[in-house]
């Protein structure tokens, strides 16, 4: 076992930040009041929810009204997409989303599907973008709403919110846009743009996880799918996570001074840096999703005759924490629904690899993984051909 442990499988999740993990640690036992308690207790832990909901508002240019805080992503592309078919009397069943999505919306939009709801997956190109020209085909009269991430998980691409976001309002469709990957690592300033909801999810972004946020634009009405104590605006109950959101408005400030800062410039060269490397130490192999319109962490890529979990493992070995597709999907023998979706034939699906920096990567991390990479490659080669043979 080589001694450097680097991680890179930051859109899995992120680690927590020190002053993120220093500012939680009291609302665990100091501070643990229940926010809807009328006492001190109760009172500061409401405090303190409070400030995180105008911290998460800031970081996305949106007021705290409109930020209902959740337990997570997943929970947020449910809310948005159940709340607001659920919450709709008229004869507008019908709904849109794209052929990448995570699984948190299209597997919700699918289960919709089977049950009342018309839907519409868009196609994707080879880089995993959602083009206007297919959305505004797709849109007709009894459109309800159109879900369509901001930033690929697997592939890193990110798309343009802007213009799916104005065809929607042209046509007064709803519009909702997972916005896990990109939150606190692109600026997003919503009072700009035209999206009604967007979700977040803070272990992405240095925060803990089971924690996240749907920001609802205000005037936009959703029924609640978890009913109980009426928290969080009646749209989704139970006791606030008080330290978990606590850590979300401190991921959320800390991510407002990167943003200011040239922590973007920085991360992108590095990952510059790892997506050439690659492309020219390891021969035929090819970059996945968009080169450009990325974002600035994320790197993926398949190894042509050779499996991505075979890689994984001798990554693990080298001290290299990568993934193969999503977290989620890594472990399934099935090769990634978004790469075959972006016209990837099975055969090099099979090896994807993604690696995903974060504000402590180091040039000398990146040296290090292009160093023992083509080699893991090779060997990953050799292995898949002595299996196929
Ligand atoms: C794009 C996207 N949406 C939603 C989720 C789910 O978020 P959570 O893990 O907070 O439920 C993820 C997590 O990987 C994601 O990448």
């Amino acid at each position: 076992m080589d001694e450097r442990r680097v991680y890179l499988d930051n859109s899995a999740t992120t680690p927590v930040a020190e002053e993120v993990l220093r500012e939680m640690i009291p609302y665990f036992n100091k501070a643990m009041g229940n926010p809807n308690s009328l006492h001190t207790w109760g009172r500061e832990a409401r405090r303190a929810v409070d400030e995180a909901r105008g911290d998460v508002a800031a970081l996305v240019g949106a007021d705290a009204s409109e930020i209902i805080f959740t337990g997570g992503g997943s929970a947020s592309d449910n809310l948005a997409i159940k709340g607001s078919v659920w919450g709709t009397k008229g004869t507008r069943k019908h709904i849109i989303t794209s052929a990448v999505e995570h699984h948190a919306v299209l597997d919700t939009c699918k289960w919709l599907g089977q049950n009342g709801c018309d839907v519409t997956i868009l196609p994707v190109d080879k880089f995993g973008m959602i083009s206007p020209d297919s959305l505004t085909n797709a849109i007709r009269d009894d459109t309800l709403l159109v879900s369509v991430m901001h930033a690929n998980n697997e592939v890193g691409t990110v798309n343009p919110i802007a213009k799916l976001g104005e065809i929607c309002r042209n046509r007064g469709v709803i519009f909702h846009t997972d916005a896990v990957q990109s939150i606190g690592h692109i600026p997003v300033r919503l009072k700009e743009l035209p999206v009604d909801m967007l979700t977040m999810s803070a272990h992405k972004m240095y925060g803990p996880k089971g924690v996240g946020a749907l920001y609802i634009r205000k005037g936009l009405k959703l029924v609640s799918i978890i009913h109980g104590g009426g928290q969080e605006f009646g749209i989704y109950s139970g006791t606030e996570n008080v330290p978990g959101i606590v850590g979300f408005g401190a991921a959320a400030r800390l991510a407002v001074k990167l943003n200011e800062s040239e922590e973007e410039k920085r991360i992108t060269s590095l990952r510059d840096k790892l997506i050439n490397g690659v492309l020219e130490l390891i021969p035929d192999t090819v970059l996945t999703g968009h080169r450009t319109e990325r974002l600035p962490f994320h790197v993926s890529f398949c190894v042509r005759g050779a499996d991505g979990s075979d890689i994984l493992v001798e990554m693990d070995r080298a001290g290299i924490g990568g993934s193969s597709g999503s977290a989620c999907t890594s472990g399934s023998t099935e090769p990634s629904y978004v790469l075959l979706a972006m016209g990837f034939d099975h055969g090099t699906a099979h090896g994807s690899v993604r690696l995903t920096l974060n504000k402590n990567t180091t040039e000398e991390d990146i040296s290090y993984v292009l160093e023992k990479l083509p080699a893991i490659a090779e060997s990953a080669r050799k292995s898949l051909y002595k299996r196929k043979k």
